[in-house]
Formats: C-alpha cells, structure tokens, sequence
C-alpha cells in the first residue's frame, strides 16, 4: 500500500482544510471518508443546508412581512417543499463537489471507505492497511440522544432529519433552545409551522450574554415561537405520523404533554470515535469522551493527533478548521497556533447573534474590572431602512487600558460584522481603536463603532 506522510481521518471542515494544508507545506496526503461525499457533517446535513433552508424561508418571511410596505404588491409566493428541497440538495453538491476538485487540485488521495487505526503508523481501511508517519483523527460529532426519546429521523428528528422532512410539519416541538434548535426551529415557524421549543434551562442558548438572551427569546416569541422554559423532557412516543413529549417543569415537577407532528431532538452533540479502535491502541479520553490532547494537537500516542469535534472546545466548523490548519503546520515542523479566546459564534437566524470573547458574567467570575459599550440598532440608519433595527452591539472593555474582552450583536448581519471585532481583538486592541476608524455610511458596521464610541465619550446617535 502506498506509504503517506499523513492520514487524516474525516473530511469534515476540520479534516479536509487539514488535508490541504498538509498538501500545501509539501506533505503525501490522503483523507479517509466513509461518505458518498466530502464535507461531513457541515457540507451535508449541518451548516450549509441549514442555511440554504433559512436563506428560502427569510426569504418567504420578507415577501409576506415587508415587500407590501416597501410599495412591492401582490401575492406572497407558495412553497414548493420538493423544490426548496432540491435547491439546497443542489447547495450541498456544489460544495461537496468543490471539496473534491480542491483535493485533486492539491493531489490529496481520497480512500473512500470507514478507516480505523489497527496500530501507530497504520490506518485500515476495508482491507487495505495504509502506512502513515502522521495520523490526523477528524472524525467529528453526531447528535447525542436523551433517555427515553428515540429518533426515526421521520416523526422525532435529529438536525439531520429535518433537513428532509416529507413535509412541512403543521406542529413542531424542538427540544433543546441551543443553536440547532432555534436556527431549524425558525426555518419551519416562517414555514407556517407551529413551532414550541421545549428547554431545560431558564434562558436560550446556553452560555450567551444574558441581554443577548432575553432580546433573542422576545424576538422569536414575536415571530410566533413557543418556549417551554425550565422543563425536561422525559419521553417521547411516536406512531407513524405524530409524536406525544411528555416533560416535566422543574418548578413544580408536573408532568405535561404535548403533541407535534415532528419533534426535533437538538440537545447536543457527542464525540463520533466508533470503530477508530482508540480503545485498544490506549489513546486518552476525557470524562466526556472527547479524545485528550496536548497543545500540539498530539494524542498521549507519538504520531497521532486529534482536531474538531472529537476534542475539548466549542463544537464549532471554524474552531476544526483552525485547528486542522495549526496541526498540519505542527506536522510539518512549523508552529500552528490556535488563539481559543478569539473564536466567534454565529447563530444564523433572523436577526443574527454574534458573539466572541468574554461576557459579562465570566468577566465577574474572573473578578476583572470591565465597562460596556452597547449600541441599539434603532439609531442605525441602514438597519431601519432594511426592517432590521431590532437588536444592539456590545463591546466589553478592559476598564482601565480599553482593551476589547469581548462582543456581543443581536442584529442584521451580526455574523458578518463580529469579525471586525475579532481582528480588533487578535491585534490587542482597544476601544477607541475601532472609535476612531472611520466606518462607511450607510453601515450596520456603524452600529460597531458607534458600541465602540459608547466605550469612552459616547455614541452618536444614541
Ligand atoms: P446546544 O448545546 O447548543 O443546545 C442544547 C440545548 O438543549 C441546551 O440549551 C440544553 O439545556 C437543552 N437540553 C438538554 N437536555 C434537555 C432536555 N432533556 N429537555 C429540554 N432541553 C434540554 O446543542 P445543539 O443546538 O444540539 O447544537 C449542537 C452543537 O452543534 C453545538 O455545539 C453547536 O454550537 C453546534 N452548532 C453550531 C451551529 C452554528 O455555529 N451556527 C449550528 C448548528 C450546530
């Protein structure tokens, strides 16, 4: 068998930037993947359909709620379910397939099939064993199941059943009000779905700036989301076409149930090391079973790393990616870095939420002295001509040097306009740094200057 200097396994966003990478600083690189096609989770049944299906229904959402009030009459379009199905199926293949001129262009082989690691150096797949002096474990995530709820992917779903559902569901219930659940739970409530998201905590989307929270829930209450706040769900039962979820209130423990003809399980994500054989070559997990790895991205086994979803960190396509660069530069003798305080996350519904560094509640746990600058998106002009003044900018600085600690925007393209921050960040920057840029007018990139202005002297148009 031919004889590489690296195998990554998993061509997921991890994985495959890993691969070219590799290829790039001169390596003999193959990536193993099981798929019919390259790209994982992400490319297809995770990020890049999801927002296929979100563009389509924002899309509905705006031509039913807005078009008439710019002057723009007429009927609002019908959904042809099998067609926006096809539109993202067509989404998924253009990218899947870019993936895999990407690998010929950079001559990366592709041994299609599920690889395992029968010893240090070998990776097996089917029959064959390839040697290899590096091995890049990139094997991604799958959804994590509750006791007691068993997914058909027809009637109780995971986010990979709903991107294919039959039709669209007259009631939904989402179990979990974390990314998955409310980027897919928007999809099908501007659908014309009765969507009711059931979550154990007491606010959405763990983890978040406790305004981001609030404002968040208001707006997909106003869009017409239920929230079943504080319940845990015990069960599901299913027949062919409907579904009973009993949960129980945590205030009180009484015990409801509710009906939907889809219920979408999206309570998290587990760690997919299946048939790697980790267990018999002694690799270190952790607790969580996320495979242990030290700051070169190296497992406790000389020749073996491990990146993505499989190790500790946000589940997150970047945060892979950055690692799969950083590794392959460790392979290759060099000295990849990932900076883990600047990676960004996006929740792509309507409006965004965007957020990178410290929030407030971790910045009062760690005792250090901050102030907030904070931005409403109703004093952005762009944002109230585009029905987007909804929302605001935060920036948390450093109370006494101004240097930026964190961000976080509810907002129209509030995805696109964290970066500026985490560039601002990544150079130490302050406050005033970005207050005195000059930002373009008309912009929502405005509303992040004008945060950054309430830093220091004040906003303008506040
Ligand atoms: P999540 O961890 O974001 O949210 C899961 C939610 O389910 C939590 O709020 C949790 O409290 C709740 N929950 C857990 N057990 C429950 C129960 N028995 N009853 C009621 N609620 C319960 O997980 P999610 O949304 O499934 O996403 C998985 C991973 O995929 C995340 O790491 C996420 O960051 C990533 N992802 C990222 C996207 C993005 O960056 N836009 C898009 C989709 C997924």
């Amino acid at each position: 068998m031919a004889n590489y200097d690296v195998i990554v396994i998993g061509a997921g966003p991890g994985g495959y930037v890993c691969a070219i990478r590799c290829a790039q600083l001169g390596l003999k690189t193959a990536v193993v993947e099981g798929r019919e096609t390259l790209g994982g989770t992400c490319l297809n049944v995770g990020c890049i359909p999801s927002k296929a299906l979100l563009h389509a229904s924002h899309s509905l959402h705006e031509a039913q709620h807005n078009f008439a009030k710019m002057g723009l009459k007429g009927k609002s379009p019908s959904v042809d379910w099998k067609q926006m199905l096809a539109y993202k199926d067509d989404v998924i293949g253009q990218n899947t397939k870019g993936i895999e001129f990407l690998f010929k262009k950079n001559k990366i082989d592709w041994l299609k099939g599920w690889g395992s690691i029968p010893a240090a150096g070998k990776v097996q797949v089917g029959d064959e064993v390839h040697e290899a002096k590096n091995i890049i474990i990139a094997s991604g995530s799958e959804p994590s199941s509750l006791p007691g709820v068993d997914v058909d992917e027809k009637v109780v779903v995971t986010s990979t059943g709903a991107l294919e559902l039959g039709k669209i569901p007259k009631k939904m219930v989402v179990i979990g009000a974390g990314v998955i659940g409310l980027e897919l739970g928007s999809v099908y409530s501007r659908l014309g779905a009765e969507v009711t998201v059931i979550e154990f905590l007491d606010a959405i989307t763990p983890g978040m700036d406790a305004e981001v929270q609030k404002t968040f829930q208001r707006i997909l209450k106003k869009q017409g989301m239920s929230f079943v706040m504080g319940a845990a769900v015990q069960k599901t039962e299913a027949t062919k076409t409907k579904a009973k979820v009993t949960y129980k209130l945590r205030k009180d423990d009484t015990e409801h149930v509710i009906e939907a003809d889809t219920v979408l399980v999206a309570t998290g994500r587990r760690p997919f090391v299946d048939g790697l054989g980790l267990e018999k070559l002694g690799i270190e997990m952790t607790q969580r079973g996320q495979i242990k790895v030290g700051s070169d991205w190296q497992t406790n086994i000389a020749g073996i790393y491990a990146i993505g979803d499989v190790i500790e960190g946000p589940m997150l396509a970047h945060k892979a990616e950055d690692e799969g660069m950083a590794a392959a530069e460790q392979v290759a003798g060099k000295h990849g870095h990932v900076n883990y305080g600047v990676i960004p996350g996006v929740i792509y519904t309507t409006p965004e939420v965007a957020n990178v560094g410290e929030t407030e509640q971790t910045l009062k746990e760690a005792g250090r002295p901050y102030k907030v600058g904070k931005f409403s998106f109703m004093g952005n002009g762009r944002a109230k001509a585009n029905f987007q003044g909804e929302g605001f900018v935060k920036i948390l600085a450093d109370k006494d040097t101004d240097r930026i600690l964190g961000a976080h925007i509810i907002g129209p393209a509030a995805g696109e306009l964290i970066h500026e921050i985490c560039v601002a960040m990544e150079f130490g920057a302050a406050a005033e740094d970005l207050a005195l840029t000059c930002h373009a007018h008309p912009t929502y990139s405005e509303a992040v200057r004008e945060a950054a202005l309430a830093c220091g002297d004040g906003p303008i148009h506040a």
